[in-house]
């Protein structure tokens, strides 16, 4: 199996005023081409911080994280914003849409940073707005939709440049159930379909079920214990592992 990212021993400290907050300590993990992976853990535990840290938007305190085999912070801040475009699709918890633009354009705002704009991908974006259910909203703005709207803008955008790891923060976590299980759809038709590697943060056990493997973020760790693998990824392993982490 192609390994396509590599967590080594991440640490983060944030310091506030006289105090040091240290949220992550000597995390790892490897991720292969088309795995998908999913992340629990308690509210502020620090899973947003991980998702930033693997993306390149926040420099760890310790350690390194390769993608296809390249350290991220041995690149320049240029170097590794190229990587990141290419190769990660960002769906954030808190939507992080451009309010002046349309559906579409925020949609397609990575093909226009990048200046991919290839009729190939133009017609993927007609192919993903329709995927994720937005034909009908294409021009309206952000604050014209629900929230589960726009968090399936946010997902679509993720998606538009075909990025082989997606990284999505609790994308389920403002939406009806019916949705969240749409939404989880998608991804799962990226993983099996094009092969994109998926690291999900969820607080859904159902969801995390979705996982090739499950893993339990507490205390700034991931116990090795209490990663699920292949055939232990049930709902019920994970709800156990949940009640006795106390999470
Ligand atoms: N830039 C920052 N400066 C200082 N502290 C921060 C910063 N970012 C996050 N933190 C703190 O780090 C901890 C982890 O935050 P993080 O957002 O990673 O948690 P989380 O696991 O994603 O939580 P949730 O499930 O609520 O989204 C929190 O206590 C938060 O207050
Ligand atoms: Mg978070």
């Amino acid at each position: 199996m192609k390994e396509i990212l590599k967590v080594n021993n991440i640490s983060k400290t944030f310091k506030m005023g006289d105090e040091y907050l240290h949220v992550l300590n000597n995390i790892s993990f490897n991720a292969n081409h088309g795995e998908f992976l999913s992340l629990m853990g308690p509210s502020g535990g620090g899973k947003s911080t991980l998702l930033n840290v693997i993306s390149g938007l926040e420099s760890p305190t310790k350690g390194e994280v390769f993608v296809h085999r390249k350290n991220i912070y041995n690149l320049n801040d240029d170097e590794r914003t190229i990587l990141r475009r290419k190769h990660i699709g960002f769906i954030f918890q808190f939507f992080n849409l451009i309010p002046t633009l349309n559906v579409e354009d925020n949609v397609k705002l990575p093909l226009l940073i990048d200046g991919s704009n290839s009729d190939d991908n133009y017609s993927y974006l007609d192919e993903l707005i329709s995927l994720v259910g937005l034909s009908g909203r294409k021009r309206h703005t952000p604050s014209q939709l629900s929230g589960g709207e726009m968090q399936r803008v946010t997902i679509a955008r993720a998606l538009i440049n075909k990025p082989d790891i997606i990284l999505a923060d609790e994308p389920t976590g403002n939406v009806s159930e019916k949705v969240g299980h749409e939404i989880l759809e998608i991804l799962r038709k990226c993983n099996h379909e094009l092969k994109q590697t998926i690291l999900l943060v969820t607080h859904n056990h159902k969801d995390a079920a979705y996982g090739d493997k499950v893993m339990f973020l507490k205390s700034g760790t991931i116990p090795d214990k209490y990663v699920l693998h292949g055939d232990d990824v049930s709902e019920s392993n994970i709800f156990t592992c949940l009640q006795e982490l106390n999470i």
